[in-house]
């Protein structure tokens, strides 16, 4: 039987690369569409090498109209896993010009490209930021989106409410909404992991390149919030677990319409435990200090992940253990993440 092929796009990022090693792992062939803005190709080397199978990429961009309509005619998708987007919060305040022309614009013409070649299968990868700040804890699907608090977390709202719009408007359709809560971790082969540019915005990507020696101690946002030990709660989930959701996700478009999932652990952990957990687990100290709050920063917030246990199978098997231990064994055998590796083109590259 011929494997149905997925287009992947922002495939070569952080969630994407997991993602991919996932669904290639599941059977399914993967074509990854990715201007590598923010990943490298040697994560899609290394996704081949745990798969021992080969993924077909192509280096363009989504707003590319030109490039999507090529990759429709050449290839025969099944559905559209779409993660390719910028993320970074503070970035976003300075650039909304960017976050809405990649996030939003690139989503629409992602779409309509899909539409013209009659692809109606969407995956998107949405955030729980788009429940806004007032939204009680834990979050529910039912809860409906929320003021957002930067452009980022407005290009995921708008692109939400489009997709809801269109899946209404054409009954071919069907598109899943997945709202992560906060992905860490890494594959625990040690192979694959997060490369964040730059200095990292994330908790986590910070704490293990201080307790790699890095960069000197961390800074903890805020110790004045309501909550146990004064510091924030997230709801932290593998990057494993997130990915074998999509996979789950991808059975849900038989059905048509609009879904919407949240994948979270449904655990609260605060930053200081976080610090703690790091620091035990990797047998290396975490210095830190404390400044004033981030902007922007809920106090705590996570999810209730129910309905896709129920209706997707998928449940966060993963622990904070396992989420640290897989992070520091990436971290330690990749100091600089994927930039001191040599780059060998892939014979299968194509560019738009
Ligand atoms: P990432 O930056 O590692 O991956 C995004 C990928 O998209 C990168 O490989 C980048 O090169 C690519 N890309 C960016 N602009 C593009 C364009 N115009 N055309 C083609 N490719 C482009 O980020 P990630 O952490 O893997 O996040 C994946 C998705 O999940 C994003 O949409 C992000 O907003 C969303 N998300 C992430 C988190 C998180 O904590 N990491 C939380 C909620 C939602
Ligand atoms: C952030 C974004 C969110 C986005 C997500 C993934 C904000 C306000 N939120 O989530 O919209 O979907 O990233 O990109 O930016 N912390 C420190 N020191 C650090 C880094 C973080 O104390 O150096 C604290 C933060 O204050 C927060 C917690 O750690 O309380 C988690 O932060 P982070 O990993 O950035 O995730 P979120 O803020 O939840």
């Amino acid at each position: 039987m011929q494997k149905a092929k997925i287009l992947v796009t922002g495939g070569a990022g952080y969630i994407g690369s997991h993602a991919s090693l996932v669904l290639l792992e599941a059977g399914y062939e993967v074509v990854v569409l990715d201007n590598l803005t923010n990943a490298s190709q040697e994560a899609l080397q290394r996704v081949e090498q745990i798969a021992g199978s080969s993924v077909t990429f192509i280096q363009g961009d989504i707003r590319d109209r030109a490039c999507l309509d090529l990759l429709f005619s050449d290839h025969d998708i099944h559905a559209v896993i779409h993660f390719a987007g910028l993320k970074a919060v503070s970035e976003s305040v300075t650039q909304p010009l960017s976050y809405y022309d990649t996030n939003v614009c690139g989503s629409l013409t992602l779409c309509r490209a899909m539409q013209a070649a009659g692809v109606c299968r969407l995956v998107f990868s949405s955030s729980a930021t788009v429940y806004g700040p007032d939204a009680p804890v834990p979050y529910h699907e039912s809860m409906p989106r929320g003021r957002t608090a930067n452009p980022y977390g407005t290009s995921k709202s708008m692109v939400e409410q489009a997709l809801e719009d269109l899946s209404q408007s054409d009954e071919r359709w069907s598109v899943v909404l997945l709202r992560y809560f906060n992905p860490i971790g890494a594959h625990p082969s040690g192979l694959m992991g997060e490369d964040p540019q730059g200095v990292p915005n994330n908790l986590m990507p910070y704490i293990a390149q201080v307790a790699v020696g890095r960069r000197e101690e961390l800074t903890v946002f805020g110790n004045d919030y309501a909550t146990a030990d004064g510091t924030c709660v997230r709801d932290y989930l593998h990057v494993m677990d997130l990915s074998e959701g999509h996979a789950k996700a991808l059975g849900r478009l038989s059905t048509p319409g609009l879904h919407i999932y949240n994948l979270g652990a449904g655990k609260g952990v605060s930053v200081l435990q976080m610090v703690e957990a790091f620091a035990r687990i990797s047998e290396r100290p975490v210095p830190y200090h404390f400044a004033p709050r981030r902007d922007g920063d809920l106090a705590a917030f996570w999810a209730d992940s129910q309905k896709a246990e129920q209706e997707l199978g998928w449940q966060a098997r993963r622990g904070l253990d396992e989420m640290i231990a897989d992070t520091w064994r990436w971290q330690c055998r990749n100091p600089q993440g994927y930039s001191t590796d040599i780059h060998t083109k892939s014979q299968r590259t194509s560019k738009c």
